[in-house]
């Protein structure tokens, strides 16, 4: 099997297939995202939070995220891997954007980056996407946006903020973008947007109308339980199941039934 590229993400779209991503920010997680076969990998900003422990996504740096994107990229084979532009990043201005952006292809082994934001952000992707850098673009609820928007908040829900979000989706679809997640709005609005743009939508918290959809890793395997927002599905309990097996090792020692015979060397 060969590389995800963009080609995929439009060549499904175009046949009614379901494209899947996930996050992932490190080695041994990334190589079980690309062997279970998921298309994509985002190495998202959410690791400021599920894997940092901080309270939101604004502190993650470039370096920090580039750094992840690297270990990453060392184990995937298939998956598209898309490096994510930290906040400041890129809102400061078209050089800091495609400055940055180069550095998750250049250093992160990244086939492409995330961007947050509408028509606010059509010359940083247009200025991207000028040096092939593919963009997918991210609107609704974006969590660098959290003062703004004052919490995490369904976005879309009244008549001004879904039409806005219409306009935005187009507009970052004519600057470039090859793709858009849609987060936290309703399915009406996303079903709308997906029928009218022409790059795959992939959404979190979208409904079912999507082209694609994301989730955050943590999440979905129950290692990250600070919170959980209505739209996750946990598959698994990963913590309770690392806990058990971390008590266990514990017990073991301290009786003294750990090492055995079994692993000590003559
Ligand atoms: O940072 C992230 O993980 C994201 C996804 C939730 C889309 O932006």
């Amino acid at each position: 099997m060969s590389k995800i590229t963009i080609n995929d993400f439009f060549k499904k779209k175009a046949e009614n297939q379901k494209i899947t991503m996930l996050t992932a920010y490190d080695y041994p997680f990334a190589q079980i995202v690309d062997e279970a076969g998921i298309d994509a990998i985002l190495v998202g900003d959410s690791l400021a939070m599920v894997v940092q422990g901080l309270e939101n996504t604004l502190p993650v740096t470039i370096d920090e995220m580039v750094y992840h994107t690297r270990m990453v990229s060392r184990a995937v084979k298939n998956a598209m891997v898309i490096g994510d532009m930290p906040f400041l990043s890129y809102q400061t201005g078209i050089d800091d954007a495609v400055k940055n952006a180069g550095l998750f292809l250049k250093e992160g082994g990244a086939q492409a980056i995330k961007l947050e934001g509408g028509a606010t952000v059509i010359e940083q992707i247009r200025a991207i996407t000028k040096y092939d850098i593919p963009v997918m673009a991210h609107i609704g609820l974006t969590p660098q946006s959290i003062y703004r928007m004052g919490g995490y908040k369904v976005q879309g829900r009244d008549e001004e903020v879904a039409k806005r979000l219409l306009e935005d989706a187009h507009a970052v679809e004519e600057a470039g973008a090859f793709s858009i997640v849609l987060e936290a709005m309703p399915s009406e609005l996303v079903k709308r947007i997906t029928s009218e743009l022409k790059i795959p939508t992939i959404g979190i918290g979208a409904g079912p109308y999507c082209d694609g959809q994301i989730l955050v890793l943590h999440d979905l395997l129950g290692l990250f339980d600070r919170f959980t927002p209505k739209f996750v599905k946990r598959y698994t309990k990963l913590k309770e199941e690392a806990l058990k097996a971390v008590k266990a090792y514990k017990e073991e020692v301290e009786k003294g039934i750990f090492p055995s015979e079994e692993h000590s060397f003559r």
